[in-house]
Formats: structure tokens, C-alpha cells, sequence
């Protein structure tokens, strides 16, 4: 796959692009809206090149009704934070069977009649309920400071969760002191948060701490896609308040 890559992008200079498709006899760099802004990016530009390598550049930029990208975080990095929003995206509609008639989704206007026709409505990077105004929840505000360790840490040491050699995922770590604290007291942890510590490490630890996060998730299909994430850097174990 690099390597078709490498060899379009040689093709077609200077071509800017987002997504890359690749099958045995035909190439082609795909320019989307920017995905953190759009629930259903739109396609801009597009160059293909047959067998010969011979490249074809569509603009769709001016299009009434462009093509649209669904199901955007199967095209993300494993640990990339936004998989959790834009899945429960995904969830939503397939819940709602949006995506049997996979004829008709192709195209923004077919598929902003279909959401219709299902109560729903895109707005920028979201899928709300057609009647209801998209709210912006500052979810960061929930956050407090700590002298000494969040009921959840302490309970895990306290039952034999969490031992000495243990290392501790603080996923939605909020302003870290969970993470400071055990750290002073000899315990390995590291933590992330979307909003405080967004270059916080995001990798596989003994114990995650899912502590007070899924309560702040206004969305239920986030909730639960925040909960499997999580879930997913645990090697022994996950605590969930
Ligand atoms: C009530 S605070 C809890 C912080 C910390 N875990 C504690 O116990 O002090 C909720 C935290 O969840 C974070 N958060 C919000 N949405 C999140 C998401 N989708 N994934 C992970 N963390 C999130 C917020 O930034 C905030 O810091």
C-alpha cells in the first residue's frame, strides 16, 4: 500500500489528499472535507491512475452533490482519540438501518434525505435529532484538583486492584493529580485527557482508570464507544466510575 502510494503521489506532484485507495490495477488519492468538521466529509478532489499510471483529476468541489465518506474512523490510526465520536456516528445510523440500502448512501443529498426520513440532521461534525439544536457541552468544566487520590484510585489500592507492580492508565485523566499522586507514591502511571493532557500517552497499561469520563459524555453511543476504547488498553483490568 505505501508503495502505490508513494508511486501516485510521485505521479500527481503536489496533489493534496487525506485518503489513499489501492487495489492491483488502479490507484487513487482522495482529498475529503477536513473529518473533525464534518460527520459525513464530503469528496473534493480526487486523481486515479489506471494500470498505465495514467492519472485522471475529478473536482467534485462544486458539486450540488458530492460524494460522502461514511464510517470515517475505520480510516484513523488505531489509537487515535477521536475514534470513540466518530463511531458512535456510525452506530447511530446503523442502529437506525441507514446503511442496508448502501445504493443510496453514496451521494449527500440521498443520504441527508434518508437521515431526514430517520429524524436526524448533520450538523458540522455531529448527527443530532432533526428538532433539537446541537449544544456544545464543555465537558472539560467537570474537572476538579485533588490533594489526594479520586475514590476510585484509592479503592483499587485499598481491595488489592492496583498493586505496586502495576502500571496505570488514567484514561480522561482530567488535571492529573490521580496520575501525580501515585506517582509520588511509587506507583508507574501515566494518563490522558482529551481537553487537559491531549499529548498524554495512549498505550496498553496493567489497570485503566475510567474515572468519572462516561458520566460527562452527553451521547450514549459515545458513552459506549468511550467504555470499549478504554477498554481496550487494559491488560488486567479496568475500573469504571
Ligand atoms: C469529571 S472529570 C474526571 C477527571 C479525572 N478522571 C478525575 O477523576 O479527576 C471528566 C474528564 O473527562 C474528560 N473527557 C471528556 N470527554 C472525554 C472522552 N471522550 N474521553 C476521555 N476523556 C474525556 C474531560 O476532559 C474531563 O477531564
Amino acid at each position: 500500500m505505501r508503495q502505490a502510494v508513494a508511486r501516485a503521489e510521485a505521479a500527481a506532484p503536489g496533489f493534496e489528499w487525506n485518503v489513499a485507495k489501492a487495489s492491483p490495477d488502479r490507484q487513487s488519492l482522495l482529498l475529503y472535507e477536513d473529518f473533525s468538521k464534518s460527520a459525513f466529509p464530503a469528496l473534493l478532489r480526487s486523481v486515479s491512475f489506471d494500470a498505465d499510471g495514467v492519472p485522471s483529476i475529478i473536482d467534485y468541489s462544486r458539486r450540488d452533490n458530492p460524494p460522502i465518506l461514511h464510517r470515517k474512523e475505520t480510516l484513523l490510526a488505531p489509537d487515535d482519540p477521536r475514534i470513540p465520536a466518530f463511531a458512535a456516528i456510525t452506530r447511530r445510523a446503523e442502529d437506525l438501518g441507514l446503511f442496508k440500502d448502501t445504493k443510496r448512501i453514496g451521494t449527500r443529498a440521498n443520504w441527508t434525505a434518508m437521515l431526514a426520513e430517520a429524524g436526524l440532521r448533520v450538523d458540522g461534525p455531529r448527527l443530532v435529532a432533526a428538532g433539537e439544536a446541537a449544544v456544545d457541552v464543555a465537558r472539560e468544566k467537570t474537572a476538579i484538583s485533588r490533594n489526594g487520590l479520586s475514590q476510585p484510585a484509592s479503592l483499587m489500592i485499598r481491595y488489592g486492584m492496583l498493586q505496586p507492580d502495576h502500571e496505570l492508565f488514567d484514561y480522561g485523566c482530567g488535571r492529573g493529580d490521580d496520575v501525580a499522586t501515585l506517582r509520588a507514591n511509587g506507583y508507574s502511571a501515566f494518563g490522558w485527557d482529551p481537553n487537559f493532557l491531549p499529548g498524554g500517552e495512549r498505550r496498553p497499561a496493567d489497570i485503566v482508570n475510567l474515572g468519572f469520563v462516561i458520566n460527562v459524555i452527553e451521547d450514549p453511543h459515545e458513552r459506549e464507544e468511550t467504555l470499549r476504547a478504554a477498554w481496550g488498553y487494559a491488560s488486567r483490568g479496568m475500573a469504571v466510575s
